[in-house]
């Protein structure tokens, strides 16, 4: 079974979300490709896509809602799971809310779940920019991505891909019609 991992990331920290997300389906004996967003196959030829993306002032990045809007399409077919890398503090992770686009990227694909993961943020390594926001929202300094959360996300991507496989109606596209469905049209 084919997964194909898409994320965006500004600083790293989505990337190596992606990469524990990548790592814990490979131990499951799924093969696995994980790529940038700006430069990610189409979803042609995956069983199933996970797509993700650092949140930043309440929106994905652009790269990740790009793809996503520009293989809707494609992603609608085949199962979906979307995850946003943002709130950040270790007690109380805030913002407590999903962003707002995350129930739009969910309806616009048929994504199966949307899950939001703890973020990192080092100051130090900031834009000018970013760092002004950061200090705006008192967004605080450190690493809070909580990898015991980020591989049971990915467990439960297995676990439904497992489960699809081993339902009849995935087993075989060539299942016969039912006794009631060919009574019911002679
Ligand atoms: C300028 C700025 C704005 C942010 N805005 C949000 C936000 O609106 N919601 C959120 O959950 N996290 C927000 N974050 C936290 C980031 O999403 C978090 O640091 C994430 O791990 C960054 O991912 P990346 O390293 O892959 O770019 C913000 C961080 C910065 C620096």
């Amino acid at each position: 079974m084919k997964v194909l991992i898409v994320y965006a990331s500004k600083y790293g920290s989505t990337e190596e979300v992606a990469e524990a997300i990548a790592e814990a389906l490979t131990a499951r004996g799924k093969h696995v490709d994980a790529h940038d967003a700006a430069t990610a196959p189409s979803p042609d030829g995956y069983d199933a896509v996970v797509v993700g993306s650092g949140v930043y002032v309440g929106s994905w990045l652009k790269a990740a809602a790009r793809y996503v809007e520009a293989h809707a399409a494609a992603l609608r077919q085949r199962p979906v799971w979307l995850f946003g890398v943002g709130p950040l503090g270790a007690e109380n992770p805030q913002p407590a809310e999903e962003p707002e686009q995350a129930r739009k990227l969910v309806e616009r694909v048929g994504a199966r779940d949307y899950a939001t993961l703890t973020g990192a943020l080092d100051r130090d390594r900031l834009s000018l920019v970013d760092r002004m926001i950061a200090r705006a929202v008192k967004a605080p300094d450190g690493d809070f991505r909580d990898w015991g959360a980020i591989r049971s996300f990915a467990h439960g991507v297995a676990d439904a891909l497992e489960s699809d496989a081993s339902a009849p109606i995935a087993r075989g596209a060539s299942v016969a019609p039912s006794a009631s469905t060919l009574g019911g049209r002679s």
